[in-house]
């Protein structure tokens, strides 16, 4: 990675980086990002606007002569994950890690702002740059929404970095790119006994065994060849000793769906199976819902603008297969058409995972072409061929 420190650009952007992997913060408690990414702005002259997020921050470059105002967005928090990568800018905090790469999203959203600053005069109207905090708890980008910052936003436009695509290539798709991420909690009452004499109670170990195999069956019965769904039960708590047949037993998991009809008709089957063969057996059962992000779905039109500004920067565009991982970025989509796409890395790992790194010369390709996207889009709303 030497040679990356021979462009004053780049070199800004992997100090940004760098900086930002080495110090970690959970969602919620960025705080100290939050100050380091406002100093960092301000050292650019860049405005920051006047929007209230306990973490987060929200600046805005243009707007010089009106015109229109389109958003671009990174995520900023990191994860409780112990590194183990052994960079030589690793975590300084225990059990925090920027594992999912948002310190690689701020500093490309940095450096896309620096390139945009530079031509500022030249802007058709206002880019918003959204420093969105709490990612990981699916919870920063309502947060954001519900302070204002995207009223009169035309367009909005994230990415994530993605291990598994080379550094110079783009992932964009129309439709469907990240899942609905739902998470459940089942409880099943049944009537406690000595175990030796289980007919004299009602084993919620057993219902829900039963129960556990009936879900598995809604993906292959219920959902069409077409479409596609997830079910993972993840976790299953019951009984205090060898010798006794529990009260009750819980267990939850994750249901993943790309397409709201499928989300809502899986979530009725689940209803109807839970309680279905709790009865069956005598106990009785409900489902919880821990409603997650909705599928991130990208709108055609913008989907092909950004196409067409890959291209124009020699980037690669690929079709990414979607991602069964939710993104709250699906919450702006519903408000506001835009898109969310993939930026090639050439990681080593996999999301989430504690060796998980970056190819940092993705870093000026993601700023460049986040830059870029955001004047095609502010010239495509105005009708002005400006680039
Ligand atoms: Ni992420």
């Amino acid at each position: 990675m030497g040679t990356l420190k021979t462009d004053p650009f780049v070199e800004q952007l992997v100090a940004y980086r760098r900086h930002l992997h080495a110090n970690p913060e959970l969602s919620h408690e960025e705080f100290e990002t939050t100050a380091a990414i406002r100093t960092w702005l301000q050292e650019a002259g860049i405005r920051i606007a006047d929007f209230s997020l306990k973490t987060g921050i929200i600046a805005e470059i243009g707007g010089l002569r009106g015109g229109p105002t389109i958003a671009i967005r990174a995520d900023i928090d990191a994860l409780p994950i112990q590194e183990e990568t052994g960079l030589p800018f690793a975590s300084r905090v225990p059990g925090k890690m920027h594992a999912c790469g948002h310190d690689f999203h701020t500093a490309v959203l940095l450096g896309a702002a620096l390139q945009l600053k530079k031509r500022e005069q030249e802007l058709v109207g206002t880019v918003r740059l959204l420093f969105q905090p709490a990612e990981e708890k699916a919870k920063g980008a309502s947060q954001v929404i519900a302070s204002g910052a995207l009223k009169g936003v035309s367009a909005v436009f994230g990415l994530h970095n993605k291990p598994n695509l080379p550094v110079g290539t783009i992932g964009i798709k129309a439709g469907p790119i990240m899942a609905a991420a739902d998470g459940f909690i089942v409880e099943v009452e049944g009537r406690g006994t000595h175990a030796a004499v289980p007919e004299a109670g009602i084993d919620p170990i057993v219902t829900s065994a039963h129960i556990i195999t009936a879900l598995q069956s809604i993906v292959s019965r219920n959902v069409s060849a077409l479409d596609s769904a997830v079910i993972s039960v993840t976790r299953l708590n019951s009984g205090t000793a060898w010798n006794v047949i529990a009260e009750k037993a819980i267990f939850d998991g994750t249901l993943r769906t790309f397409d709201e009809r499928v989300r809502v008709s899986v979530r009725e089957r689940m209803e109807q199976v839970v309680t279905g063969v709790a009865t069956a057996f005598g106990a009785s059962a409900k489902v919880q819902w821990l409603e997650g992000p909705p599928a991130v779905v990208n709108d055609p039109k913008w989907a092909q603008l950004a196409a067409r500004t890959s291209e124009s920067l020699g980037l690669s565009v690929v079709e990414p297969i979607p991602s069964p991982a939710g993104e709250d970025f699906s919450f702006y989509l519903q408000e506001t058409p835009g898109i969310f796409f993939f930026l090639g890395t050439s990681g080593p790992q996999e999301w989430h995972h504690p060796a998980f790194d970056i190819d940092e010369r993705a870093l000026p390709i993601g700023a460049s072409f986040f830059a870029a996207l955001a004047v095609d889009a502010l010239a495509q709303l105005t009708g002005s061929s400006l680039k």
